[in-house]
């Protein structure tokens, strides 16, 4: 296909990109496969999540004179929690996932920690913004704290994950 659009750019892209858009709609409809895209599209948002947080911790661990990514970072952290409640609405706990079941049996709980992560990630925001580093590094460790403890209940441990049972990644 690469060497298609070589030789005829702009119509083939079109036709590329038209053939994977009309593509959507039909997979979409696949009971199955909506499983499968809940799955994926949840641990894409949570891998953002994880990149964000490694993010500011290579900031702080090597003293990149990037401190003021850090408030950005926050940010996005906090948006990103605003995203967690309706990725993880539908109950889909088989499969290729470390999500317990026990999210969608205490749904309260799974909502208070999300919370939390956001409280921390605007503390972080607002504290970042101030350059203290000692305040930014303990509440980096707030964010992280809140971090673990939605996991210690709701996230199979590594030795359950489905990552470990290599049926995929
Ligand atoms: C409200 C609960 C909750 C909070 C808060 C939370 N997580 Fe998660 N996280 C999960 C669950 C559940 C999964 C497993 C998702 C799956 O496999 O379907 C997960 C998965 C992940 C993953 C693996 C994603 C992948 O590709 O499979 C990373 C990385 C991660 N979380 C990092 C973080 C970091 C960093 C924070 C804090 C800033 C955080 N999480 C906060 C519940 C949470």
């Amino acid at each position: 296909m690469a060497v298609r659009l070589v030789d005829r750019p702009l119509g083939l892209l079109a036709l590329v990109v038209f053939a994977s858009v009309a593509a959507l709609p039909a997979r979409a409809q696949s009971p199955a496969a909506s499983d499968e895209g809940t799955i994926r599209y949840r641990q894409k948002l949570m891998s953002g999540v994880g990149a964000d947080m490694g993010a500011i911790g290579d900031i702080l661990k090597y003293g990149l004179p990037l401190q003021s990514h850090i408030a950005t970072y926050a940010t996005l952290l906090s948006q990103r929690s605003e995203l967690v409640a309706a990725a993880f609405e539908r109950d889909v706990s088989a499969g290729p996932t470390d999500a317990k079941p026990e999210i969608w049996q205490e749904p309260e709980a799974f909502r208070e920690k999300t919370q939390a992560m956001k409280d921390e990630a605007d503390k972080l925001a607002a504290i970042a913004a101030g350059g203290d580093a000692a305040a930014i590094g303990q509440q980096v460790k707030a964010l992280g704290d809140a971090c673990g403890s939605c996991h210690d209940s709701f996230r199979k441990p590594k030795e359950e994950s489905y990552k470990r049972a290599g049926a995929g990644s």
